[in-house]
């Protein structure tokens, strides 16, 4: 089997992957990152959407071992020491979900479309999310929240010496140092 190494929401993992597995289930089934739903398996709703070196994609489309020596960033790795990040927030804040389940891959869609334009039009929101479905919400809400995150972000940015960057959580700035954990899951030295 494949022999991968991949950084999950900072930490780093050695890892066996079967060569056909897919990246979402590699973070379900072998790391728990269960907070990264499937939804269609098809590439099709977006539910899935992970940041890969900080760009969104969608881990039902990407095999494990593509992502080997790559940063992985799932919506389990937004928040920080158990502060919510501004786009988890302004989603609470604004009501953006119903049942949720394609709330972790709107999230993260909206940071990557965020990296390129931090102060986007209602329209360009919706473009940006355009590869992400929800059947429950109308979308209304899920606009108005990234258009809060976006403002708040912009104004961290502005902040002197702030960190991070929208699409950069502080778990994953590069001038940290991941802990290390084996395949079993235990912390390697
Ligand atoms: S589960 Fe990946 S796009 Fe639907
Ligand atoms: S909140 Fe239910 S699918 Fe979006």
């Amino acid at each position: 089997m494949p022999h991968i190494r991949v950084t999950v929401d900072g930490v780093s993992y050695d890892d066996q992957v079967e060569a056909r597995r897919l990246l979402v289930h590699y973070l379900r089934e072998q790391l728990g990152k269960v907070g990264t739903p499937v939804g269609c398996d098809t590439t099709n709703c977006g539910a899935c959407t992970v940041l890969m070196d900080g760009r969104s994609v969608k881990s039902c489309s990407v095999l494990a071992c593509q992502a080997d020596g790559h940063d992985i960033t799932t919506v389990e790795g937004l928040s920080s020491d158990g502060d919510l990040h501004p786009m988890q927030r302004a989603f609470h804040e604004n009501h953006a979900l119903q049942c949720g389940y394609c709330t972790p891959g709107m999230m993260i869609a909206a940071l990557d479309l965020l990296r390129d334009n931090p102060d986007p039009s209602d329209d360009e929101i919706r473009e940006g999310l355009e590869g992400n479905m929800c059947r429950c919400t109308g979308y209304v809400n899920i606009v108005r929240a990234v258009r809060d995150a976006a403002a708040v972000l912009r104004a961290q940015a502005a902040a002197p010496g702030s960190e991070p960057r929208a699409g950069v959580p502080p778990q994953v700035t590069p001038d940290q140092e991941p802990a290390r954990q084996t395949a079993s899951g235990g912390a390697a030295s």
